[in-house]
This record gives C-alpha cells, structure tokens and sequence, in this order.
C-alpha cells in the first residue's frame, strides 16, 4: 500500500486566523487524508519573537493560546534562518516536505517567502501587504514560483476563503481574456455603505459594522480604504497588470488625514455624510468600488448602481467581484458572498494549503 508522504506545515503568525486555522488543520487531518492523500502535519507555528516547534506544541498553543507557556523565543528578523530549528528537526527541504504558511499582517515577512519559493518550499498566504506594497515583490513571488515549479497560492488576500483568486486564474489560463473586474472588496465598507444606502445615518453605520465585527477596532483605517486598494492591486496583478499601488486612480472616502477615531467624529462624520448624501440618488445605491481594465486602468472610488441590479440586492457586509471576459461576453462571471471573517479565512487558506501540497505529492 502507498504511504502518504507527510507534508510539515509552518505557519508564520497565531492571531485572530493563525489560532483556529491551528484547529482546523488537526481537526480535519483524518478526513483530509482519506480524502486527498495529504497528510497535514505542524512543524512550527511563528509569532513576531516566539515559536512552537512541532505538531503538539501546535495544538496545545491552539488550546491555550498566547499564554501557553511553551513558546520559545525565535532567533530575530525574518530570512530563512528562522527556519533553522524547524530544519534541524524534521529534515532540509530536499527530504522534507513542507508548507509555509503565511497568517501575519507585515512586510516583513516578505523576503522569507521568497527565500522559501526558491528552495522549492510551497507558500500560501493571506498576507496583502508583501504582495500589494513591496515593489516587484509579486512579480518575483510569480517568478520564483514558476522557476522552482512551486506552488505560490494566495487566495485569502482578496474576499477571504470566496473563490475570487482561483476564479480569475482560472479564466485565463484556459485562454479566457478578462477584460475587467468589478469589485466590492472591502467587507467593512461593504457593512458602512450598505447600512448607509438603507438610510441608516453614517454614524449609526459605522457603529453597527463595529458591533458586528467588520469594522477595524479602529473604523478610520476602512475608510481610509487601504485594505479595498491592496486588494484591487492583488487583482490586477494577477491580470497581468503592472499595477503598482501608487498608479491606482484612488478617490479618497476622506477628505483629510485624521490623528484618530475621535478627531473625525463631529466635523469630519459631517462632510462624509454630507459627501455621501450628495452622492444619492433615487432607485440606485452607492458603495466604494474598484476596477481594473486590461488597458491598464485601475481606479477606486464611490460609484453608484441601479437598486434594481445585483449591487440593490447585496447584504451590508457582502463582497462582490463581476468579472468581464471576452467568452462571457455580456453577462459577467459574478462571485459574491462573506469576504472575510477569522474562520472563513482560516478555512480558505487550509484549503489552499491542501492544494499546494496535493501539487507537491
Ligand atoms: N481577519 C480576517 O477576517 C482576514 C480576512 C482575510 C485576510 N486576513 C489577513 O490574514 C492575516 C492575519 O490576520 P489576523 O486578523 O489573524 O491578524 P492578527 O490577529 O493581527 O495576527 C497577526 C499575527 O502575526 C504575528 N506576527 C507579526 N509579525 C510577525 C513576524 N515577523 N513573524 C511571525 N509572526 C508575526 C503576530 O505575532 P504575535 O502573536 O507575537 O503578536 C500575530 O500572531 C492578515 O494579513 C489579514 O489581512 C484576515
């Protein structure tokens, strides 16, 4: 009988999507198994100045979180001699199979995922930052993916465990020419606005996307609209496009920086409700909308839609990415739904995770 290889997960990061992600993996490790011959084992779950090393250690720092008292402290900075311990242990990556997965909110993760693409390591991530604000850090991701013949997945970085990344690759690898996509990809905005297009005044929109868990602890960081940029990037990069962050034709929600939360409530909720109000008008709704075209336009900004089309029938907080292809012709591939979420995008990225290493066995 054929023995299942095992492939030894790393994962850099154990918050609010690396803690459950922990569970999921050992909590459907049979049934992924028999399902698809991928054995999932931890070799190390990464914090910021700590590690757990080996599979365990994972699940009981899934268990008893940030106070378990057995995380170590992990050599500093972030290139592949982070990993030493974890090689020393389970074997180099020549005899090795692993996944490196990547649930933190930093840059400076970067350069290992790099370093590990090019040693033949698969990555999957749901990281935005290195793939939308490090110049040539996509490109280079691509290349040394394709170079190593290494799988490099990072559906989770745009509308969370939805099929949006894989939708797109899809359609082009198989020769499909995608013309534009259409996206509502901020599910905070999408809780703000939505409430807002049902009359709700702005501050109650705001409150109410906080109560339910959309809204940052901190609401001005949705709005200023960074997180509905990196991803608009994401998508036209994986057009095909040279999209960098800086030649996003951006409409700002905001009309000035503020030092904090406090500062714009009074004044500053007043213009942007006064702004938004101008924006409406009768039968349409307005929400906060990217696009990128295959000329190279990406752009970003308040855009309003008949209430009698998909955009009237959205649920605040719902994502909605429309894709125009040459195939489709009129009618545009639409995938919508809950685009974000600590346990969809755990899920989405063990799914990914599965993929990778399904391609490496
Ligand atoms: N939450 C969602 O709904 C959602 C949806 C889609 C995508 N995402 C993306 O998923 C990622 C994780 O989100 P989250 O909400 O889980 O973030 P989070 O709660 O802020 O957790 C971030 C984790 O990253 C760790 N970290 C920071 N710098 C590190 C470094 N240099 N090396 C290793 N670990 C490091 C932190 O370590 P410490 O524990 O030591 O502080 C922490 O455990 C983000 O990129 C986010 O944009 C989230």
């Amino acid at each position: 009988m054929k023995t299942t290889p095992v492939t030894h997960v790393i994962q850099l990061g154990y918050g609010k999507v690396g803690g459950p992600l922990v569970h999921l993996v050992v909590e459907n490790r049979a049934r992924i198994e028999r399902e698809t011959g991928v054995h999932l084992e931890y070799a190390a779950v990464v914090r910021s100045s700590s590690v757990a090393l080996g599979d365990d250690l994972a699940l009981r720092a899934a268990d008893r979180g940030a106070s378990f008292d057995e995380w170590t402290p992990r050599a500093p900075g972030m290139s592949i001699a982070v990993l030493d311990p974890v090689f020393d242990r389970f074997g180099f990556p020549d005899r090795t199979q692993y996944a490196l997965i990547d649930v933190t909110a930093t840059a400076e993760t970067g350069p290992l995922l790099l370093e590990a693409l090019g040693m033949g390591i698969p990555v999957v991530t749901a990281n935005k930052i290195p793939l939308a604000e490090t110049p040539g850090w996509f490109e280079q991701a691509r290349m040394a993916s394709q170079q190593a013949r290494t799988p490099f997945r990072y559906e989770c970085t745009v509308g969370a465990s939805l099929p949006v990344i894989s939708t797109l690759v899809d359609l082009m690898t198989t020769g499909d020419t995608v013309q534009r996509i259409v996206a509502l990809p901020s599910s905070s905005l999408s809780c703000i606005l939505g409430g807002f297009n049902r009359g709700f005044p702005l501050d109650a929109a705001i409150a109410d996307a906080m109560r339910r868990g959309f809204a940052e602890p901190n609401p001005l960081t949705d709005l200023a609209g960074r997180d509905a940029l990196r991803k608009i990037v994401i998508l036209a990069k994986t057009m095909g496009l040279s999209t960098s962050i800086g030649d996003v034709n951006q409409e700002p929600l905001l009309d000035q920086d503020y030092p904090d939360f406090e500062a714009f409530q009074g004044d500053g909720m007043a213009r942007l409700a006064d702004r938004l109000t101008a924006a409406r008008q009768p039968e349409r709704v307005t929400y906060y909308v990217g696009s990128a075209s295959a000329d190279g336009d990406v752009t970003l900004g308040l855009r309003s839609f008949p209430k009698a089309s998909i955009w009237g029938t959205l649920e605040p907080s719902e994502n909605l990415f429309l894709f125009s292809t040459s195939r489709f012709g009129d009618l545009p591939v639409v995938v919508r739904g809950i685009g974000g979420g600590p346990i969809l995008t755990a899920s989405g990225v063990l799914a990914d995770v599965i993929k990778a290493a399904r391609a490496q066995n």
